[in-house]
């Protein structure tokens, strides 16, 4: 046998090969089960003893021989393939990129988050409830009993019956919170979230809009912890030269109960047309925790005492940032948050 001749055969089949295909079939030729190296190693058995290590180091040098060919050819092919896909799905550098449109935080978030931030660091935990509720939660525990005339002014979504509803405040996280707690340790909550209404949709009425409600529930608690609370967090959003008035007003679960009032931000409490010349722009309804809701809740009044507020989100970044139209929230301009990120950035 002549292993040089062989190997030259086999060098020039490999070489000659145009693709992947026709080398295995080269691989198959040679050493497949039945292939010319295969059939030639076979016949070590007929090879006299003292020859077999000879002849075993030829059938070796072929193998090797046939490897080294063989993976030197597939590299070759391999890149050749890879060359011409690079070359098929080549980039054109010269094309104007596509551009990639910037996020912005959602508007109504950044507030949430802003209040969150500043009363976490007060002492409050934010705590989330249901927005499908008891009518029990949303009204009764909160001293507005079936038929109450205060319901008029909260008509929201019913699920089921009279009884399971879409909620129209954030005031029923207060009932569930204070009745986790069991009446036995003061409470600092605030609660972010959706919230229902039955309102036909205009500039200032949304059926779905969001409120941040806050509690504190401690022992002698009076107006002027709430007045101080809300004093920092109106510095907080509005500047530091922001003056804050309670005013009288009415609520089923407060006693007494006040609104909020900010100084016109605008003005500066000259009068214009944003605050209706009043100078002030009210931005929360609060008061001090009813002794009914607390009982109910199970707190004693005669022990516990506390403060609720409930701002409405979209109010607060509608006055914050100029918009006229609530609906602007839910159309889903991406703009909107965009325009505002980027006066946002330019104020800092
Ligand atoms: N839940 C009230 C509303 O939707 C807002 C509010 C007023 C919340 C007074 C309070 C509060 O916690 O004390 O109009």
């Amino acid at each position: 046998m002549d292993n040089k001749m062989l190997l030259e055969t086999m060098e020039k089949e490999i070489n000659g090969v145009s693709n992947l295909n026709e080398l295995n079939d080269l691989k198959v030729k040679y050493m497949g089960k039945k292939g010319i190296i295969s059939e030639l190693n076979a016949k070590i058995r007929e090879v006299p003893n003292e020859e077999k290590k000879a002849y075993g180091e030829k059938m070796n040098e072929l193998k090797n021989g046939f490897n080294n060919f063989f993976e030197e050819k597939k590299k070759e092919l391999e890149q050749a393939i890879l060359n011409e896909k690079l070359e098929k799905e080549a980039i054109d550098i010269s094309l104007p990129a596509t551009k990639v449109p910037m996020g912005a935080p959602n508007i109504l978030e950044k507030i949430i988050e802003d209040i969150e931030s500043l009363l976490m660091s007060m002492g409050y935990d934010v705590v989330d409830g249901p927005e499908v509720e008891e009518d029990r939660f949303n009204f009764e525990l909160l001293n507005i009993p079936k038929g109450h005339p205060a319901r008029d002014a909260q008509d929201t979504f019913y699920l089921k019956g009279d009884e399971i509803l879409l909620r129209s405040q954030t005031s029923p996280v207060q009932a569930r919170t204070m009745l986790e707690y069991q009446g036995e340790k003061p409470v600092r909550m605030i609660c972010p979230g959706k919230t229902y209404r039955r309102d036909d949709d205009d500039a200032t009425h949304s059926h779905q809009f969001m409120q941040i409600e806050g509690l504190l529930v401690d022992k002698n608690i009076s107006l002027s912890d709430l007045k101080g609370t809300f004093d920092v967090i109106a510095k907080h959003l509005f500047g530091s030269k922001t003056e804050t008035r309670l005013r009288p007003s009415y609520y089923q679960f407060t006693e007494p109960s006040v609104e909020l009032d900010i100084s016109c931000f605008k003005c500066g409490g000259s009068g214009c047309a944003l605050c209706k010349n009043s100078g002030w722009i009210t931005v929360a309804g609060a008061g001090m925790v009813h002794p009914n809701v607390l009982r109910n809740c199970g707190y004693d009044p005669s022990i516990w005492s506390g403060f609720a507020f409930g701002f409405g989100a979209e109010r607060l970044a509608m006055l914050k940032y100029g918009i006229s139209d609530i609906r602007t929230f839910y159309q889903t301009d991406l703009r909107v948050n965009q325009v505002i990120d980027r006066m946002e950035v330019q104020n800092d």
